[in-house]
């Protein structure tokens, strides 16, 4: 029908669901298709089914508390009665104290940071890390003497290299707050004792150290919790752990296109006492955007919208999507916004994430019939797949492939 021109799979009906907020439809709720060509884990598929809803003049805890509400619903059928409303935590603290963005709460092991403790260090490696501006990871492993062998730390130690740290530092807790490390005789006792008084360790536990620059410290020492709770029979796996992840950065700097690039979608809400970061320090910004996590997979996110087209059209500057092309691509939302939107926001849930947990399986593969491969193959049909000359004739496609 339109020789030349193409049609784009939605990713998610993301613009759709605001025009209808802004027409003066104040709710909508979807079940809905959504189409990503993205690197493929576990927990992704290029098709899949997002459960979406939005709604106007509405604040970022009724999104919350419409959420929890849907989730209750759906849990009942499997008679699970989840308790409401979930507990939330900022991204910072998120990171903090369980290294990830999508915490597992099924178990503790919380991490710390213990910059403090070891600020006029002689020990080399803790006082270069920090004079670089970089931080002190530790985490506590309760009793962990008796259940990580020799091996056990050292292994611990190859996969913090591996994950992309320097180092790993182990203790072993001793008789009279002594330590067992390889580092011990490089740390005073006043170092130690402190250590020991801002973990609460005890004898018998032992302490992790990674030295890194924040987000990678909290990132990897995070990974070597998650690896640790299975290790050591910490989840209990009839839990459901749900949870809130609020206080997102808005914005994040991507450093292969050199430019800022929006953490949950270009659409999303600055908080309003952030909007004059935007002009200073943007990458300070923090975003109305939340997330609902269980069991540590991200199953749900969404944010308090812009509705205003001069605060969109900065963020796309701030994103380095020029005016022409904001308006190329956006024109629509843009000219919308420009006759007053009412505020709104929204969120949407990974229904087959969803399923897949219900169901304990270990893929969103197991609850999608014909699922794609990790290497986005359909083994059924053998999509995707070459098509003929004449077919592409027809459309007027030409296939130009990268020389190899
Ligand atoms: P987002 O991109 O966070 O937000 O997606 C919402 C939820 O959809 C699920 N999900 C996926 N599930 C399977 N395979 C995938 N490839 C995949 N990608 C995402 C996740 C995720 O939490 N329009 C916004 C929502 C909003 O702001 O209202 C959006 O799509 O569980």
């Amino acid at each position: 029908m339109n020789p030349g021109k193409f049609y784009a799979l939605p990713q998610s009906p993301q613009l759709f669901k605001q025009i209808f907020m802004i027409s003066g439809y104040d709710r909508y709720f979807q079940i809905v298709k959504c189409f990503r060509d993205e690197d493929l884990r576990a927990d992704r598929q290029p098709e899949f089914t997002q459960i979406d809803l939005e709604m106007a003049f509405v604040e970022r805890e009724d999104v919350m508390r419409a959420t929890e509400g849907i989730l209750k619903a759906i849990f009942k059928v499997i008679d699970v009665d989840i308790e409401t409303p979930f507990k939330a935590i900022s991204y910072r603290e998120a990171m903090d104290k369980y290294g990830s963005d999508k915490p597992d709460l099924r178990f503790g092991l919380e991490m710390d940071t213990v910059d403090e403790v070891f600020k006029n260090t002689a020990f080399k490696v803790f006082k270069t890390a920090l004079d670089e501006g970089k931080t002190l990871k530790a985490l506590k492993v309760p009793e962990g003497s008796e259940k990580l062998s020799r091996k056990d730390l050292d292994d611990l130690a190859n996969m913090a290299v591996k994950l992309g740290a320097s180092g790993l530092v182990w203790m072993r807790v001793q008789e009279g707050g002594k330590l067992q490390s390889p580092v011990a005789k490089f740390l005073s006792e006043a170092e130690i004792q402190n250590l020991l008084d801002k973990l609460d360790a005890k004898e018998k536990d032992v302490i992790l150290i990674v030295a890194e620059e924040w987000e990678k410290a909290c990132e990897i020492l995070g990974q070597i919790r998650l690896y640790l709770g299975k290790k050591l029979n910490l989840i209990d796996e009839n839990k459901y752990s749900f949870l809130w992840v609020i206080d997102f950065p808005l914005l994040e700097w991507d450093e292969d296109e050199k430019r800022y690039v929006a953490v949950h979608h270009p659409f999303t809400s600055p908080m309003d006492e952030d909007l004059e970061l935007l002009d200073t320090d943007p990458l300070k910004v923090r975003a109305k955007a939340y997330d609902v996590v269980l069991n540590g997979q991200e199953i749900g996110g969404g944010s308090i919208r812009i509705h205003r087209s001069d605060v969109q059209q900065k963020i796309f500057k701030l994103l380095g999507i020029s005016d022409e092309e904001a308006q190329l691509k956006f024109g629509f939302l843009l000219e919308a916004l420009r006759y007053g939107a009412p505020p709104h926001g929204g969120l949407a849930l990974g229904f087959d994430r969803i399923m897949a947990i219900i169901t304990k399986s270990n893929s969103i593969r197991d609850v999608i019939p014909f699922p794609k491969t990790q290497k986005a193959q359909c083994l059924m049909t053998g999509a995707p797949s070459e098509v003929s000359k004449k077919q592409l004739d027809e459309l007027f496609i030409k296939v130009v492939l990268p020389k190899k």
